[in-house]
């Protein structure tokens, strides 16, 4: 199993390091323009194998796609990340140009490659992608409902002063500040409606606070964070790598589901070996409904911007 992840910042490294450690991979090639980078970041997650207990090979290229070839998985983490006050939709500009070319050079060398778009504004770079590269739907996949459902549970476990191991609930709709869609009413401890512990208003304040998740670390670190959205990632990828069948929010094609069409938005989905396996239609109430619809108005706004 081969996984290359195209940008060596902080995301694209810690994802690698999160894939190494997991341990299901071969390989995993890292590759960034910086000159060296890449190779440098290889160089020092591979002197962690023997400490970390670890077999996969991971190697770096300074944007040498050739050293890609044959990946059964690609994840883009390249463009330029949020500073503090940024929103992700003003990435567009710079990052368009980049996964356009970005996922063209990985499908010139694994033309059966699954990738994992991880670059903002995520949904519509994961849009661009489908509309760009000819790829069949299932082998594209947006992460950020993965990420923002993490950051959920443990705003609840907060919440319910109880360790996140405890709490289970997802996130879907736009990976956005304004466009994701916390699913309280679902969100359960131990199998126990989070609703039987907290009050309408606390509720309201853990949908708030994950849906400002990233916009809270950016301002704290000065950059978008990197080690929940690595974490997250791998777990796609090792979904896909293992055959799992696990059921992750993930930014998908949709062709009327959720009465959605012609757009890239989170919503739950099975992945295995086949990428998106299956979209899970799970039924929402009014309520959700709209809010999955206004986010969906949003996410299609920013898809207005894009050349295609
Ligand atoms: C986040 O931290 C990477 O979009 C990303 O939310």
């Amino acid at each position: 199993m081969k996984v290359t992840i195209v940008g060596a910042g902080a995301v694209g490294a810690s994802c690698a390091e999160y894939v190494a450690i997991k341990n299901f991979a071969s390989e995993v090639v890292l590759l960034d323009i910086k000159e060296g980078y890449a190779e440098g970041k290889a160089m020092d997650l591979m002197q962690t194998a023997t400490l970390n207990g670890f077999d996969t090979k991971i190697s770096g290229s300074t944007n040498d796609y050739s050293k890609t070839a044959n990946s059964d998985i690609a994840v883009i983490t390249s463009g330029i990340p949020r500073k503090p006050g940024m929103t992700r939709e003003e990435l567009i500009g710079i990052n368009a140009g980049i996964v356009k070319e970005v996922s063209a050079n990985l499908i010139k060398h694994s033309p059966d490659v699954t990738l994992i778009v991880v670059s903002n504004p995520m949904d519509t770079m994961t849009y661009l992608v489908h509309k760009t590269t000819g790829l069949p739907k299932n082998k594209i996949i947006g992460m950020g409902g993965a990420l923002d459902s993490a950051r959920f549970k443990y705003r609840l476990s907060e919440a319910l002063e109880c360790p996140p191991s405890d709490v289970d609930g997802m996130v879907i709709g736009g990976h956005s500040d304004t466009g994701m869609v916390p699913l309280t009413r679902l969100a359960t401890r131990n199998s126990v409606p989070v609703s039987a512990f907290l009050d309408t208003d606390r509720l309201d304040q853990v949908s708030e606070d994950t849906k400002v998740g990233g916009a809270t670390l950016t301002k704290l670190l000065g950059t978008s964070a990197w080690y929940a959205p690595g974490a997250a990632v791998s777990g796609l990828v090792q979904a896909i790598a293992c055959d799992q069948k696990k059921m992750f929010p993930c930014s998908a094609l949709l062709e009327g589901e959720f009465g959605l069409n012609d757009l890239c938005i989170g919503v739950p989905v099975i992945l295995g070996k086949n990428g998106i396996e299956k979209i899970v239609e799970i039924e929402l109430n009014d309520a959700e409904r709209n809010k999955m619809k206004e986010s969906a108005e949003g996410v299609k706004k920013t898809n207005g911007l894009l050349d295609v």
